[in-house]
């Protein structure tokens, strides 16, 4: 009874930060829909039939600032079911708003991890802490982000009047994201993450060892060698530089590819207003992965101070941890400290863990000694809320998961998604654009690189 009614402040207290927005920010520099003379067609032959893609051009949602917030006493439409039909306009969401789960995807491509980073290094040993006592106040309103001066002047749709009328930047980029299988879709949302908690968002990740560095960002541990992605900024980078010479950041690729996957992989209903102006930094070391990002085995407290160190708050960091309804991970990155023998302690379900065992230890799956298993066991390929309520059920791979329940705020939280979609969707898009803006280069203090794995080396 306490827990329904925390649940109940909890959506108030969110449907109020909503409503206390100023309507959502980015969204009021978006530019009227445009039906863009330049649509191209995917140039690879086979394009994925996952999701589906609508026919109209893309065009994002108009502010409607005053709108009453959607009723919480109406059921959730949940799981998702709806065959596929576009996504309705959005905000605000009617408490209907289903997640299109079209067809069943294609199956990702079986082996290469995704998400999260693989530790190959022991991670220590973990018990999770019994959830405290519960206390009857609410979780705060979040407070607005707090992005600093450069983040702040990124504009939704920068590239409109940047490179002629009959180039779409976007469209570009959406093609190439389109054109590749669900698993490096999953891989371009943990390039933007990777990307954007070192140095900010300034596509170091991306820069290849030169003489000068041989070890750079990518060859961090928990980059290295799960990372991927690369080769789809490559791809769009390259038709942007021939129709468009040194206008388009990589930085900007790398959102945006991001915000393209999450699109994809959500069947179309989470649609980021991404804004851009990103420049490129020239800094790129392997040194700075492990101590900027969260890894698999940290409890809240790591994982609030290490969101907090970026800039996003526990909110964010609960809502941005739903990108582990996709992907895949090597077992390498939770067997120590979440599975029996050597985690005995692990408060994961046992079945499950039972389950988890045997396809890390079937030999079946991989050829290398260390297995990938799905992220979601649910809806593996699905952008969802599933993940809500497999931490609640406790049937999720990391430390970093269940610690999510470990706090009366956020546990809150993650009730609240588990039950409601739609706000945990629009929650993750401005999460995302929330991440997006952290230490953003200028003109003054980046570049626009020519080729994404190389800093400009002649003016
Ligand atoms: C374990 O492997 C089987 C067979 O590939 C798969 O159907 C199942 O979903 C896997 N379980 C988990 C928890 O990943
Ligand atoms: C990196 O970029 C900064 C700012 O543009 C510049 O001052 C610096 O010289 C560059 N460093 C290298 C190694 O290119």
């Amino acid at each position: 009874m306490v827990a329904a009614t925390l649940t109940v402040l909890t959506v108030l207290a969110l449907l109020g930060s909503v409503s206390c927005q100023g309507g959502y920010g980015d969204r009021h520099q978006a530019p009227p829909p445009q039906p863009r003379a330049y649509p191209p067609p995917p140039t690879r032959p086979q394009p994925p039939a996952y999701p589906p893609i609508t026919s109209q051009p893309r065009s994002y949602p108009p502010v409607i600032p005053n709108s009453p917030p959607p009723k919480i006493s109406h059921p959730p439409s949940y799981p998702p079911t709806s065959p596929s039909s576009p996504p309705p306009p959005k905000p605000p969401q009617p408490p209907t708003y289903p997640p299109t789960s079209p067809s069943p995807p294609p199956p990702a491509s079986p082996s290469p991890p995704t998400y999260p980073p693989t530790s190959p290094s022991p991670p220590p040993p973990m018990s999770s802490p019994p959830p405290p006592p519960v206390s009857p106040s609410p979780p705060p309103p979040v407070p607005p982000p707090s992005p600093d001066d450069a983040g702040k002047k990124l504009e939704v749709g920068y590239y409109n009047d940047k490179c002629g009328y009959h180039v779409d930047v976007e469209a570009i980029v959406r093609k190439h994201v389109s054109s590749f299988d669900n698993g490096m879709k999953a891989g371009l949302i943990r390039l933007f993450f990777h990307d954007c908690f070192i140095r900010g968002c300034d596509a170091s990740i991306l820069l290849d060892p030169t003489s000068d560095n041989q070890q750079p960002e990518k060859f961090g541990i928990p980059n290295f060698p799960s990372m991927r992605g690369y080769e789809v900024i490559d791809a769009a980078k390259a038709e942007l530089e021939v129709a468009c010479p040194s206008t388009v950041s990589c930085a900007d690729i790398v959102a945006f590819a991001a915000r393209d996957a999450s699109f994809f992989l959500s069947g179309g209903a989470i649609d980021i207003a991404m804004p851009a102006g990103r420049y490129d930094g020239n800094v790129s070391l392997a040194s700075e992965t492990l101590p900027n990002l969260p890894p698999p085995f940290a409890g809240l407290q790591q994982l609030e101070k290490m969101f907090a160190d970026k800039g996003l708050d526990a909110f964010d960091m609960v809502t941005l941890s739903g990108a582990h309804s996709i992907g895949r991970s090597h077992c390498s990155s939770f067997a120590r400290d979440r599975l029996p023998p050597s985690a005995a302690a692990s408060d994961m379900d046992s079945e499950f863990a039972a389950e988890l065992q045997g396809n890390c230890t079937s030999s079946s799956a991989s050829g290398r000694g260390d297995n990938t298993v799905v992220e979601d066991y649910e809806t593996p390929d699905v952008l969802d809320n599933q993940y809500y309520q497999n931490v609640l059920d406790r049937k999720v791979l990391f430390t970093s998961d269940a610690a999510l329940t470990t706090k009366d705020m956020t546990n809150n939280l993650v009730r609240v998604y588990a039950i409601f979609p739609w706000l945990w969707q629009q929650k993750f898009e401005e999460a995302m654009v929330k991440m997006s803006r952290i230490e953003i280069k200028t003109a003054a203090t980046g570049e626009i690189r020519r080729t994404c794995r190389v800093v400009n080396t002649n003016p």
